[in-house]
């Protein structure tokens, strides 16, 4: 890396505004002289994805499935995946697309999707955790448990436990959380993670979820260091994707067309899916544009982010989603 791409990528991250948009990710690109992605063939590897009928996670399916990947779509509509699968496969000419269905944050449906998958694809490469949304209204999965938390920590965590042996199967594996740059506000807190009917509210219950990702990522990424997965979170910017558009209208239209294309918000996911290099050679980072970032932005966050929170959030989440390891 170059001493002026090295000052204008610290700058860019200093000021969010210009990390986060198209303007972060145009600067870098050129400057860190990303090598294009289409041009890898990803023959022999199975990608599992969810969110992938929608927005970033649909970008990445269309880009694994151009590369020649086995693509593996979890999804909660079985009529959304299907069309999804049917219009890449005739436009690619790939046939290798497939789906299960399940709500990311529904417990029983994760753990029937997943021993379905498994019989059909004894060994996975990549899995992708990408299904999100910021819901303004509270909600509780079928199980109990407050949904934000459940769909993007909970079911996530149980998933990645559950095709522990497809991953192991294929590995070198890896496994990616698509977090979020919300998650810097909000300090790692197992007590605060899942917010009662009293307290809810959309965006703090988001970035609190966001955060716990990033934070499972890394204790997944020392656990399974041994078995040569590595796992990594990211966050994708500010891009311009229905949900940005349903979750977040009024932000959407103050960003504009300051708003990364899917493609630019996915690059990074597409780039740690089927890179050799350091996203196998590293385990454990949070990424942005192709570069390892900073878990925090505020000495408020830093502070509370301890070992024994840390460990509690991992006990929490085994004990909430009913994993045994
Ligand atoms: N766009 C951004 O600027 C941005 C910024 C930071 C982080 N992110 C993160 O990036 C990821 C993708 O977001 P996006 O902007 O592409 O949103 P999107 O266009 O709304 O797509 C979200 C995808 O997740 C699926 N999904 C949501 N909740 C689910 C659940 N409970 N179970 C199963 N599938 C579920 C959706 O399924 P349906 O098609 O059935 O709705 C859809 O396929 C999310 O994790 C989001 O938090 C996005």
């Amino acid at each position: 890396m170059s001493f002026i791409a090295d000052r204008v990528d610290a700058a860019l991250e200093w000021s969010v505004a210009g990390s986060f948009t198209r303007v972060g990710s145009a600067l870098r690109r050129r400057l860190d002289h990303w090598a294009p992605l289409d041009e890898r063939s990803l023959a022999g590897r199975v990608v599992a994805i969810t969110g992938a009928t929608s927005g970033l996670g649909l970008e990445a399916a269309w880009a694994f499935a151009r590369m020649g990947a086995t693509v593996e779509i979890i999804a909660r509509n079985a009529a959304k995946a299907e069309a999804t699968c049917v219009e890449i496969r005739q436009a690619t000419g790939n046939p290798k697309l497939g789906f299960v269905v399940a709500d990311t944050g529904d417990l029983a449906a994760l753990r029937r999707a997943a021993l379905d998958l498994v019989e059909r694809r004894p060994a996975i490469h990549v899995l992708i955790h990408n299904a999100g949304a910021l819901d303004d209204l509270r909600q509780t999965s079928p199980q109990g448990i407050e949904l934000t938390v459940a769909s993007q920590v909970v079911g996530p965590f149980l998933l990645t436990g559950l095709l522990l042996p497809a991953l192991r199967a294929g590995a070198p594996a890896r496994v990616l959380w698509v977090s979020s740059g919300g998650m810097y506000s909000e300090p790692l807190s197992v007590d605060r993670l899942e917010m009662s009917a009293g307290d809810y509210q959309g965006t703090t219950a988001y970035a609190r979820a966001k955060r716990a990702q990033v934070t499972l990522a890394e204790l997944w990424a020392k656990r399974l260091a041994a078995d040569r997965i590595a796992v990594h979170s990211l966050h994708p910017g500010w891009a311009d994707t229905p949900g940005v558009a349903r979750s977040l209208p009024r932000f959407r239209r103050v960003v504009g067309p300051l708003l990364r294309t899917p493609a630019e918000g996915a690059d990074t996911l597409i780039w740690l899916a089927v890179d050799d290099g350091a996203p196998l050679q590293e385990s454990g980072r949070f990424w942005l544009d192709r570069r390892p970032r900073p878990l925090h932005r505020l000495a408020s966050t830093r502070r509370s982010d301890t070992p024994e929170e840390r460990e509690r959030l991992w006990s929490w989440a085994v004990k909430k989603s009913g994993l045994v390891i």
